[in-house]
């Protein structure tokens, strides 16, 4: 599409999570004479930040040492973190958080006015710094977006990113966007920029039942891939071990029921009451999240956690998010049980990125869950993403020196849009062929079946559920291609016909591409 109208900016910010909004604001401190712009698909603070229940890990117990942390992220990671990278997280993260806390985040304290620690799957020390009990992200995503407010950074809501545009040097130019409720294609804009910062977040849309929002549809990923980007390690998706069950037929998002609930003492239990974590893993209910998602997976029936032990007031003051959803579905947790299921959570995989964010293009940089930075490896541990964001946002924020705005030369418009109507399609295909559980036969057939939607003939106008559609079916392409291609289990990727971990032949990554050619 030709852009209608033109903004310019020394650096535009695509996206409003902690990630996004933590760039803008940085690198407004650190360069105030610099031109900052977020643009954002809702409004600010639709995005999975505000939805994150447990917390911010990072090392602030006096018993606790970033080396700890760094052993267990990596081997939550299973031999794919890069270990730079973690060590900046675990080094820089306690930084980052009391950073937050002076832009006015305001985290639960103990009697003595300490941070309160938490605990979740992975981590062998109290180190989750929350908020409202189980509303860390909207606490983290209010206090950001009043920061924003007060430091007059300028933002273009309900604008979806379409794609990058590149100077005659290949460098990243801006990129165009899709203004919604101003019609087709009157309604596309650009805004030429020095530097693009991608924090469009994650894909869980591309399943059936995710933790995410309507708004994960993977359009970071996408708009690199069509701009060439090298995108890194998509097969690794995290499913979270506990949402909600809300029946066999439930999509969309799903209520999370944190991590942090096992953290403070529930378990899970089968239909007949029984524990069966324990001998599972040395970590039982809190052993790392692939190992739990799996471990229910395996089991025949439904799967249920046990928190009748918390008691009414313990429900009310440290988890009354999870609470009050559980009440809104009739159940209430101090009495009864909470029938859970895993669900698509977390892509550890995303657009390539250096240690300062820099993506394979000059200029393009990548922070948050659309970023592979190299912290999860094969797996995420938990309450690492908003820490992520808040740590390389901050590498970012530093790295940034526009001092052209280059001028764009082209647009990469995908060649075709794809008709909404086949997103259950796709959804339900990557459900139950490229979800949990997968095998050669089961991702070809995946494959297979979004070839066929691709080929579907729809002449559709250039709509918001379209570009999304079109994202969603991109990302969805590429996930299976590497799944297909990683011929082992490890992390959050567990293949039925691989079932052991090949460290010979796969300790390493899948880079990938898109070319004229194709993958
Ligand atoms: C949770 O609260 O269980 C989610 C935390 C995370 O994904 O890091």
């Amino acid at each position: 599409p030709e852009p209608g109208w033109t903004r310019e900016a020394d650096v535009v910010v695509v996206g409003s999570g902690v990630a996004g909004l933590t760039v803008a604001l940085r690198h407004a401190e650190l360069r105030p004479e610099a031109k900052v712009l977020v643009v954002t698909k809702d409004v600010l603070g639709e995005g999975s930040t505000r939805f994150a229940q447990g917390g911010i890990a990072a090392v602030l117990d006096p018993g606790d040492t970033p080396e700890e942390h760094l052993n267990d992220t990596l081997i939550a990671g299973v031999g794919l973190c890069d270990r730079r990278a973690v060590r900046a997280l675990v080094t820089e993260g306690p930084q980052a958080l009391r950073r937050l806390i002076a832009r006015g985040a305001r985290f639960d304290l103990t009697d003595g006015g300490e941070l309160q620690l938490g605990r979740e799957g992975g981590h062998r020390r109290d180190r989750i710094v929350h908020a409202g009990g189980d509303a860390t992200g909207a606490e983290v995503q209010r206090a950001l977006v009043a920061a924003l407010g007060e430091r007059g950074i300028e933002v273009i809501e309900h604008a979806l990113v379409l794609d990058l545009l590149k100077d005659a040097d290949g460098r990243a130019a801006g990129v165009t966007l899709h203004v919604m409720g101003e019609g087709a294609s009157d309604g596309v804009g650009a805004v030429r920029a020095g530097a693009v910062v991608l924090a469009t977040g994650g894909m869980g849309q591309v399943y059936q039942s995710t933790t995410n929002p309507p708004v994960s549809t993977g359009d970071g990923v996408a708009l690199a891939l069509r701009a060439g980007a090298v995108v890194r390690d998509l097969e690794f998706v995290q499913f979270h071990p506990t949402v909600l069950w809300l029946g066999e037929d439930a999509t969309g998002q799903q209520p999370l029921i944190s991590e942090a609930v096992r953290g403070e003492g529930a378990f899970l239990v089968d239909e007949r009451g029984t524990r069966f974590m324990e001998d599972v893993h040395e970590l039982a209910d809190l052993a790392p999240r692939d190992v739990v998602a799996k471990a229910i997976m395996r089991r025949a029936g439904q799967v249920y956690l046990d928190g009748r032990h918390f008691g009414d007031d313990k429900w009310r003051t440290r988890f009354p998010t999870i609470r009050a959803l559980c009440l809104e579905h009739g159940i209430d947790p101090a009495e009864e049980l909470i029938p859970v299921v895993p669900a698509a959570h977390y892509a550890s995989g995303g657009v390539r990125t250096d240690l300062h964010g820099r993506t394979s293009i000059p200029g393009l940089y990548a922070c948050g869950e659309v970023a592979c930075t190299g912290v999860h490896g094969a797996n995420r541990l938990a309450s690492n993403s908003l820490l992520e964001g808040l740590v390389f946002a901050e590498r970012i924020a530093q790295d940034i020196h526009p001092t052209v705005r280059p001028a764009p030369t082209d647009t990469h418009a995908p060649e075709g849009l794809f008709d909404p109507r086949v997103r259950p399609r796709i959804q339900a295909h990557m459900s139950r062929g490229a979800g949990v559980l997968r095998s050669r036969e089961s991702l070809v057939l995946t494959a297979k079946a979004l070839g066929d939607a691709r080929w579907t003939p729809v002449r559709v106008l250039p709509c918001t559920e379209a570009w999304e559609t079109t994202n969603l079916l991109t990302v969805a392409t590429v996930l299976t291609a590497t799944a297909v291609a990683r011929e082992e289990t490890r992390g959050s990727h567990w293949r039925e016909d691989f079932g052991e971990r090949d460290d010979e032949r796969w300790l390493g990554h899948l880079d990938v591409r898109l070319t004229e050619e194709g993958l």
